[in-house]
């Protein structure tokens, strides 16, 4: 006999030959709001009291099992009842309960399957706890529960890191009970139920199980690997307190001090920080353009240029799938190409992102490396990487209008340039878009979506789902000299030089913004990139640089001397024997005192304190002003680029959410004093003197 009852609008309970279905159907995630936990804990009382049902299977409706707590109640008041409460239910109950998952149960969702008494996954499901990911620790059982079944070691691999486990490897490490490889996972749990029922299997109770041992040297160890990769960030090292109490004390009391630990960190600016960070990464597709427009399919991708970045965009489409044909200027610079970007498969290969087979199959079938532009007469979407010169490229989109198909997407990956003055090469301007990957396109995850004044809506909503398929996050910018993280990379670090020319080291400005928690401190930066990139901009822009700029002669004297940086072997540091290990160096020093010799500056020194102030004062002034002019449509569009981009600490939740967390009023306050010894460079932008006025913060301007 079959019954069905709703136990409010996100959960159900369905009976049928003594099996019950507690069914949550919270889309998109399911995630444990407030009513999934009451209608859970609703669900397995009733279960409990349930004369005519054996076993519960708690199974996740649509495309997951469930995705974690519900992340938007974080910062607010707790609602009752708790998740650890609701998991404790679960566990206590007299008669077993079974975890159904599929697709993924991720933070408080695999807590809830660890609760369970058994636990079947289909197959390619994800198993995680990401909470550190959020700045908190897993905070429902996860670090008590989970070392039970895993042990420490890769329980500790999973929590401090948040990286999932395949349902397969869940299986290897005790996580899950069983694998259902046949795709429909309510039938699977229907069957392993009805298995469990026959044997009159008893209730099993992860929190039952021994306590976790571990050594002294082990714990000790992973302290030592965590202290030394956390640079700032404290939940990693706080979960590994908590699993530690889980092989000191006894459930009760582990869950007690995880509680602890969790509501500490649920208080830092750090939590705020990642979560802000978390869906302004959502948040950054949804633009009212893309409403009403549809993408174009995209198949066949073209790219002219197999340089640095060319061979890394045609190596990012091939690893996702696409078909594509690359561009050289000759035979031989097409075979270049080729080379590096089969080195590029083959480093995924080794990273065990591709297998062989695949490799070879898109290296024979699915990449064409020509001099001939006419073998992109059907390509959907052609890209351009040639030489960052305006006559180069014009030329380049000349010959692409004479040679794409109608309709076909032209698309240049410029650093820098105008890209109407790009598209007014063509007769098809509306078909023109900028879309500027970062070095190396293969890996680094930021896409800047560039829209020039004609570009259809058509292509912007194409250029977001071709970084959906690519596994990038798109931003949305408008055309202007760097677009959005150019532009401010060129600003924040002009604020630099001029430190490096009041008397502070470049050493001791990447030391100061590395302890900020930036990956990399600028000077590191510039000799990753190529000094020569630098000397170009500048190179560039000397005709229009005003008398009053504050000039950085020594970077021009370290590009004459060869310093190109870590392809030279020497740029701001010295990278002895090929090493990517810069070492300082006093001749750098030397160019730039004597820099400061020629403009008259009597040097002075710094705080480290005072440099991240200026750096961060200069990105925040001049974000302020690429929201004004539109170039950047949010705040929030401007922390994401900062973060997948430039190296920017995730845990700071981006330059914007740090100025608001720091205060506006403050900031601008700095700017006013630095005016007072150069008020060319320090111009308070009109938006944040508004913001200040009006007492609000970048965040307002992110929901309107
Ligand atoms: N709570 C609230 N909303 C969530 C959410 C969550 N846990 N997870 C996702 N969402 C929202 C997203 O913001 C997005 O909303 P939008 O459509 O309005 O933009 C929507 O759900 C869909 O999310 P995605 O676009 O990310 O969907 P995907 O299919 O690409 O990915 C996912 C699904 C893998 C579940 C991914 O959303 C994800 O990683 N979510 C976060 C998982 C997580 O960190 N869980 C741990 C939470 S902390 C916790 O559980 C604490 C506990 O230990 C006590
Ligand atoms: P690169 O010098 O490594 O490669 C350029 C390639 O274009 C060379 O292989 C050259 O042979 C080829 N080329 C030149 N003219 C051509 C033509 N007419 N037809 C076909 N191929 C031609 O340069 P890189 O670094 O790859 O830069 C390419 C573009 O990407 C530039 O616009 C640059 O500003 C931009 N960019 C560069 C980044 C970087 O970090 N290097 C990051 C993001 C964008």
């Amino acid at each position: 006999m079959k019954t069905e009852a709703a136990m409010n609008e996100v959960l159900s309970y369905e009976r049928e030959n003594r099996l019950v279905l507690i069914t949550i159907a919270n889309p998109p995630v399911n995630a444990l709001s407030q009513q999934v936990r009451a209608g859970l804990l609703a669900a397995i009382d009733k279960f409990a009291m349930d004369e005519s049902a054996d076993i519960a299977i708690i199974i996740g409706n649509g495309r997951l099992f469930i995705g974690g707590a519900d992340i938007s109640e974080f910062g607010k008041p707790p609602l009752e009842p708790r998740l650890p409460d609701v998991i404790n239910r679960v566990e206590a109950c007299e008669k077993p309960v079974l975890a159904a998952i599929h697709g993924t149960a991720l933070g408080g969702g695999l807590e809830v399957a660890l609760g369970a008494h058994y636990r079947i996954a289909q197959g390619g499901a994800k198993l995680g706890l990401p909470e550190v990911r959020l700045g908190l620790l897993p905070g429902a059982g996860g670090t008590q529960r989970l070392p039970r079944l895993t042990g420490v070691d890769q329980a500790l691999n999973m929590i401090t890191s948040g990286t999932p486990l395949t349902a397969e490897q869940a299986l290897e490490h005790g996580l899950v009970d069983r694998v259902d490889t046949q795709g429909d996972i309510r039938r699977a749990a229907l069957l392993f139920a009805r298995e469990l029922q026959v044997e009159n299997a008893p209730v099993r109770r992860t929190g039952a199980l021994p306590r976790p041992t571990a050594d002294a040297v082990l714990l000790q160890q992973w302290r030592e690997r965590l202290e030394h990769r956390a640079r700032g960030e404290v939940a990693a090292l706080s979960a590994l307190e908590a699993v530690e109490a889980a092989t000191r004390t006894e459930l009760g009391e582990g869950l007690v001090t995880e509680r602890k630990l969790f509501l500490a960190l649920m208080q830092t600016p750090q939590r705020a920080g990642l979560i802000h960070a978390f869906f302004a990464e959502r948040a950054v597709g949804k633009l009212a353009e893309l409403r009403d427009a549809n993408p174009l399919p995209v198949e066949h991708v073209g790219v002219v240029g197999g340089g640095t970045m060319g061979a890394g965009i045609a190596t990012a489409a091939l690893l996702s799938d696409f078909d594509v044909t690359l561009v050289e200027r000759d035979e031989g610079a097409a075979a270049r190409a080729r080379d590096t970007i089969a080195t590029y498969l083959t480093a995924a290969v080794k990273r065990g992102k591709l297998d062989e087979t695949a490799c070879q199959a898109i290296l024979e079938e699915r990449l064409q490396t020509v001099d001939d532009y006419s073998r992109l007469a059907h390509a959907d979407l052609i890209i351009e990487a040639v030489f960052e010169s305006m006559d180069v490229k014009k030329t380049v989109f000349r010959t692409l209008d004479d040679v794409a198909r109608p309709g076909a997407i032209l698309a240049t990956n410029t650093s820098y340039l105008d890209i109407n003055e790009i598209a007014s090469a063509t007769n098809r301007p509306e078909s023109v878009i900028g879309l500027h990957f970062f070095s190396p396109a293969h890996v680094m995850k930021l896409l800047e979506v560039v829209v020039a004044d004609r570009t259809s809506p058509e292509l912007v909503a194409t250029a977001f789902a071709l970084a959906r398929r690519l596994g990038k996050t798109a931003v949305r910018a408008g055309v202007c000299d760097g677009f959005i993280g150019n532009r401010l990379l060129s600003h924040y670090r002009a604020a630099a030089d001029h430190m490096l020319l009041d008397g502070a080291s470049p050493y001791q400005v990447d030391r100061a913004l590395r302890a900020y928690g930036f990956a990399m401190g600028p000077y590191a930066v510039a000799d990753l990139a190529g000094l020569d990139i630098g000397y170009a901009t500048r190179q560039r822009r000397a005709a229009e640089r005003h008398p009053r700029e504050r000039y950085p002669a020594w970077a021009d004297e370290l590009y004459h001397q060869g310093r190109l940086g870590q392809k030279t072997g020497k740029g701001y540091y010295r990278y002895p024997e090929g090493s990517r290990q810069g070492l300082e160096d006093p001749a750098v020093e030397k160019l730039i005192a004597a820099t400061r010799e020629q403009a008259g500056v009597t040097p002075r020194s710094f705080t480290d304190r005072e440099i991240v102030d200026r750096y961060m004062a200069a990105m925040v002034n001049e974000a302020a002003r690429i929201i004004e002019e539109g170039i950047a449509q949010r705040p929030l569009d401007i922390d994401v680029v900062l973060v997948h981009g430039y190296g920017f600490p995730r845990w700071r939740g981006g330059p914007m959410h740090a100025a608001d967390q720091r205060g506006l009023a403050s900031i601008l306050a700095d700017i006013h004093r630095y005016a007072e010894e150069d008020d060319h460079f320090w111009r308070p932008a009109p938006l944040l003197t508004q913001l200040v006025e009006q007492d609000r913060q970048f965040n307002s301007l992110n929901h309107s």
